[in-house]
């Protein structure tokens, strides 16, 4: 086996590609295009997946990338030795041009002409069938072609061998996938790499993309047959090195310094300190993505905002843990913004922003965090004094944090909630998570009866003028999405019986090409007089109706959906106008700036 660096296997994984009509492509946003479902970018094929479902890509059949992906599934469990938060995926895919022979073919290769793998040490598994897709005996015979004996070839079921799709719908398919044989023990006699004994480690996916999920749960044949294949950049450095962990690769070798540096400690010698490197590595390394994508993500509240948040956040917590100094965190960024700048462009023109925007947020939380802890103690003692009492009496206290307590932990010294469970567990004790959603609803509701409250003290007087301004809103919104950028959220909404006022995340201004087929798109929806109507639903209904709305945020149970035929279709509190040809022309009076990456425009009805 061959010890690589980093770069090293990204060069020779493309170039391996690229020699065999693979076009090289750049690796996509870390936030996901037009898949309002998830977060972030999951996956190498996530942004290909219009390609995968038959639209042309402009640069042919055949494709190679290394792609930044975020999964955060499991943050808490980032400290062990293989939780990371931020990846990168190495994959090649073909696009209705080759299937099995070659897919499976060129990774056999690539895996031991190139990397040396030999082949005693490789075990395969491949999908065993089932109603919706034939067993892969196909795979299963390509791959004894190449030597692999049939105990090494495992049928393993849909929930082992079925990849996708990457949101709630879209392309998906039966897989087969490439491992790593540890030479373990088998646990049992049927030992096979659906077990977590730690025999096989997966080292390569190679999805046949054959069928598309549908909203309804159903699978439909693709008009294309097509390979997705990924290979985890970090997984495959480990393998290659024999390393334990991922922070033994160069990735993280000048980062990990750093911090032994700083903190005086020894990564690997004591387990505390090792978990809050670890934890220090992953969380800021991921930060530096995320403020450095090329769709620029700051910490916020709600969506990918708040899980950065929470990251900046429990690292603040764990470089208290190693006595870190002031700047360790800026320190430990730009580590990384070296590490990746020369492999993703973005990291390093975004420099300054990425430094800014974590000491605004460092400085944001350390400057409350510690009257965070002495709120937390105080909530502890509480729970101590009130059990002794109680014991006296012969009742019963339980060691939770109520959820009251949590939600001002969250609201006032913003500990996300996530991070107070955490430090309860740590000291022995729970958290009430349902009261806290319940604490955090009822905030939101008195916030919004106070807003609605407002509106209505506007609507008193003229209250179908702003109900219509309401309605050319929520076009305007989706005339942005639709023409501006998809990943416009709103920002901000003021309206009066002049004008409404709309803020919306960007960071350029609007072009007067833009106003104008933005004008052109409320004026042809008001021209259509198309009737608004309003739903109750579930969030999940609404989600699977595509409504607009912050899904993160927490809705009540049920929701209000606002449809405006094919023009919008938006969660709001209304009220609206009955139909859209009451509302006049549409004018865009003004687009300015708002904030940093925020604009603002003000629009009238003439
Ligand atoms: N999309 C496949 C995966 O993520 C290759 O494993």
């Amino acid at each position: 086996m061959q010890k690589l660096s980093s770069s090293e296997l990204r060069e020779k994984y493309l170039r391996f590609f690229a020699e065999r009509g693979h076009a090289v492509i750049q690796s996509a946003s870390l936030i996901p295009e037009n898949d309002p479902t998830v977060l972030f970018t999951t996956a190498g094929m996530h942004p290909l997946v219009p390609y995968l479902g038959g639209e042309k890509h402009p640069m042919g059949k055949r494709l190679t990338d290394v792609q930044k992906c975020v999964r955060t599934g499991d943050i808490d469990e980032v400290g062990d030795a293989t939780h990371c938060t931020f990846f990168e995926m190495l994959g090649n895919w073909s696009l209705g041009d080759y299937f099995k022979k070659e897919s499976i073919g060129w990774s056999f290769e690539f895996l031991t002409q190139v990397l040396g793998i030999t082949i005693d040490k490789l075990a395969v598994s491949v999908f065993a069938g089932d109603d919706v897709c034939e067993r892969d005996e196909e795979s299963a015979k390509i791959w004894a072609e190449k030597g692999i004996p049939a105990d090494r070839i495992f049928y393993l079921p849909r929930k082992n061998n079925w990849w996708g799709p990457a949101g709630q719908t879209g392309p998906c398919g039966p897989d087969t996938e490439i491992f790593i044989d540890t030479g373990k023990e088998k646990c049992c006699d049927t030992c096979s790499p659906s077990c977590d004994c730690g025999k096989y480690i997966e080292i390569w996916n190679n999805v046949f993309m054959q069928f598309r999920k549908t909203k309804e749960g159903t699978y439909e044949p693709l008009e294309n047959k097509n390979v997705d294949t990924g290979m985890g950049l970090e997984r495959t450095l480990c393998i290659l090195g024999g390393y334990q962990s991922v922070y033994d690769t160069d990735l993280f070798a000048d980062a990990v310094k750093l911090l032994e540096d700083l903190s005086g400690k020894k990564y690997g010698e004591e387990e505390e300190s090792t978990r809050a490197i670890r934890i220090l590595c992953d969380h800021i390394r991921t930060s530096v993505m995320m403020l450095g994508d090329t769709k620029g993500i700051t910490p916020s509240n709600v969506d990918q905002g708040y899980i950065l948040r929470r990251l900046i956040r429990r690292a603040v917590r764990f470089a208290r843990v190693l006595n870190l100094p002031d700047h360790a965190l800026t320190s430990l960024a730009q580590i990384f913004i070296d590490k990746y700048k020369g492999v993703y462009p973005e990291i390093g023109d975004n420099s300054e922003k990425i430094i800014a925007e974590l000491t605004k947020e460092e400085n944001r939380f350390k400057s409350v965090i510690l009257d965070g802890y002495k709120e937390l103690d105080k909530v502890l003692f509480g729970i101590q004094k009130h059990k002794e009492f109680a014991s006296k009496n012969g009742q019963v206290v339980e060691d939770v944090i109520s959820g009251k307590a949590a939600f001002r932990l969250y609201d006032t010294f913003g500990f996300p909630i996530e991070m107070t469970v955490e430090i309860a567990k740590e000291r022995g004790y729970t958290v009430d998570v349902a009261g806290f959603e319940k604490a955090y609803q009822e905030h939101q509701e008195k916030s919004r009866a106070g807003a609605e409250q407002k509106f209505k003290g506007g609507l008193a007087d003229n209250s179908e003028i702003t109900a219509r301004l309401h309605t050319a809103t929520h076009l305007l919104n989706q005339g942005l999405r639709n023409i501006v950028s998809p990943d416009i959220n709103q920002k901000g909404s003021n309206i009066t019986a002049e004008r409404l006022r709309f803020d919306f995340n960007l960071d350029r201004p609007v072009t007067p090409e833009e106003i104008k087929a933005l004008e052109d798109y409320v004026n042809g929806a008001i021209k259509a007089d198309v009737e608004i109507i309003c739903e109750e639903m579930s969030v999940d209904q609404a989600k699977e109706k595509g409504a607009v709305g912050v899904f993160t945020a927490k809705y009540g149970d049920v929701v209000k959906v606002y449809t405006i035929g094919k023009y919008s279709c938006e969660i709001c509190g209304g009220p609206h106008a009955k139909r859209t040809g009451e509302l006049g022309t549409f004018k865009i009076t003004k687009e300015q700036s708002a904030a940093a990456g925020v604009r603002r425009i003000r629009a009238i009805l003439e």
